[in-house]
C-alpha cells in the first residue's frame, strides 16, 4: 500500500508541525512505500508575492524532515516542481473540474471571507485542490495522511477522478483514501492556534536556552498567583504541552500538584522545557551535521523515482484523451 503526502515549503519546522505531521510520517514509513514530497507549487497559491527563496526553503524543509527521523532510505523525497507531470494531470483536470466544486471547498469560503485574499483571489487558490488532486493520483495513492481540514480536499479529489473514469470511460486512477490522523492541535505560547505568523511557535533548530526562554513566557492559569493556588491544569498551554511531550506518568503529577497547589509554574515551566529539549536537540544536532550536498543528493534520487512514475502515468492519461 502506498501513501502521499506534501508540505508547503513556508518556513521552518516547529513543534506543532512535529508532532502534527512528523510524528504520522514516521509511523507510517514503516507500514507503507511512502512518496513525500515539497509542494512548492502549492506555496506559490497563497504567497506568490512574497518574494521566498523557494529553492532554500525547499532544501532547507527536506534537511529538517530527515533530521527529524524521516529516513531516506525507507521513503522517496521529491520536490513538486521537478516532476512537471504534476503541472500537466493539473491542466487536464483543470479542463474538467466544475468550478462550483471548488467554490464549495471550505478552505477557498473561509479565504474569500478574509479581505486580503478576496483581493487578490487567484486562480491557483481556488484550484489548488485540483493540484492536490494530481499530486496524489499521479503516484497511486492507496491513502493520504491528513488532518481534519483537509478533509474536503481529498472528497474533491475523488469527485475529480470519478468525473475523469465517467467521461473518458476508462478507469485509471485509484480514489485515494483518507488517512484521518487525529492530528493533536499543540497551541502556540499564546493560546492561538501555533503558527509562524502569530509568532508563537518553538521550533525544532533551537537551543536550550531559546526554548527556556519562550516557556517562561508561556501563558498559564491565571488565577494562580501563589504556588499554593490551587491550578487548572485544563486551561494552561504549559500543560498541554506535557500531554504532547511529557511521559504518561509524569502527566498526572503535574495534574495532581497543580491542582492542589503542590507545584509552582517555573518548576512545571522547567521540568516542560527539560522535556521539549529531549526531543528538540537531537533534531537541531543532527540537522546541523547534514550537507546540503547529501540533501540534494536524496532529493535527486527521489525525483528520479517519482519521474518514473509520473510519466507513465501521464502517458496514460494521454493515450486515454487524445
Ligand atoms: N494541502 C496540503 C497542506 O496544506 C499540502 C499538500 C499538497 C498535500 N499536495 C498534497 C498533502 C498531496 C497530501 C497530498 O497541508
Ligand atoms: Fe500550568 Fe504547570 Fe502552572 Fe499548573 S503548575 S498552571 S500546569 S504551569
Amino acid at each position: 500500500m502506498r501513501v502521499v503526502s506534501g508540505m508547503r515549503p513556508t518556513g521552518k519546522l516547529h513543534l506543532g508541525h512535529y508532532i502534527g505531521v512528523i510524528e504520522n510520517w514516521k509511523r507510517l514509513q514503516d507500514e507503507y512505500e511512502s512518496f513525500f514530497f515539497v509542494a512548492n507549487w502549492h506555496a506559490l497559491s497563497t504567497k506568490y508575492d512574497e518574494g521566498l527563496n523557494l529553492r532554500e526553503l525547499s532544501v532547507e524543509l527536506v534537511k529538517e524532515w530527515i533530521a527529524s527521523g524521516i529516513d531516506p532510505n525507507k521513503v522517496t523525497l521529491f520536490i513538486q516542481s521537478e516532476i512537471k507531470e504534476h503541472a500537466e494531470l493539473y491542466l487536464v483536470f483543470n479542463m474538467i473540474t466544475p468550478i462550483s466544486w471548488l467554490e464549495r471547498n471550505p478552505t477557498y469560503k473561509d479565504a474569500m471571507s478574509q479581505p486580503e485574499y478576496k483581493k487578490k483571489n487567484n486562480a491557483g487558490f481556488l484550484t489548488y485542490p485540483v493540484l492536490q488532486t494530481a499530486d496524489i493520483v499521479l503516484y497511486d495513492a492507496d491513502f493520504v495522511p491528513i488532518g481534519e481540514d483537509q478533509k474536503p480536499h481529498l472528497e474533491i479529489a475523488r469527485e475529480i477522478v470519478r468525473h475523469f473514469h465517467y467521461i473518458y470511460k476508462k478507469e485509471i486512477f485509484k480514489e485515494p483514501k483518507e488517512l484521518l490522523t487525529k492530528i493533536p492541535r499543540l497551541p502556540g505560547l499564546d493560546g492561538r492556534k501555533m503558527s509562524k505568523s502569530y509568532n508563537n511557535a518553538i521550533y525544532l533548530d533551537e537551543s536550550k536556552e531559546e526554548i527556556w526562554q519562550k516557556i517562561r513566557k508561556a501563558k498559564t492559569d491565571p488565577s494562580r498567583i501563589k504556588k499554593t493556588d490551587p491550578g487548572h491544569p485544563e486551561v494552561c498551554i504549559v500543560f498541554e504541552y506535557h500531554k504532547a511531550f511529557s511521559s504518561p506518568d509524569e502527566v498526572k503529577e503535574i495534574e495532581k500538584a497543580c491542582k492542589k497547589g503542590e507545584i509552582g509554574c517555573v518548576e512545571c515551566k522547567k521540568r516542560c522545557a527539560k522535556n521539549i529539549e529531549k526531543i528538540v536537540m537531537p533534531i537541531r544536532e543532527k540537522k546541523a551535521k547534514l550537507k546540503n550536498d547529501e540533501i540534494l543528493d536524496i532529493i535527486n534520487q527521489g525525483n528520479k523515482k517519482a519521474k518514473l512514475l509520473a510519466e507513465a502515468k501521464m502517458d496514460e492519461v494521454n493515450r486515454v484523451i487524445f
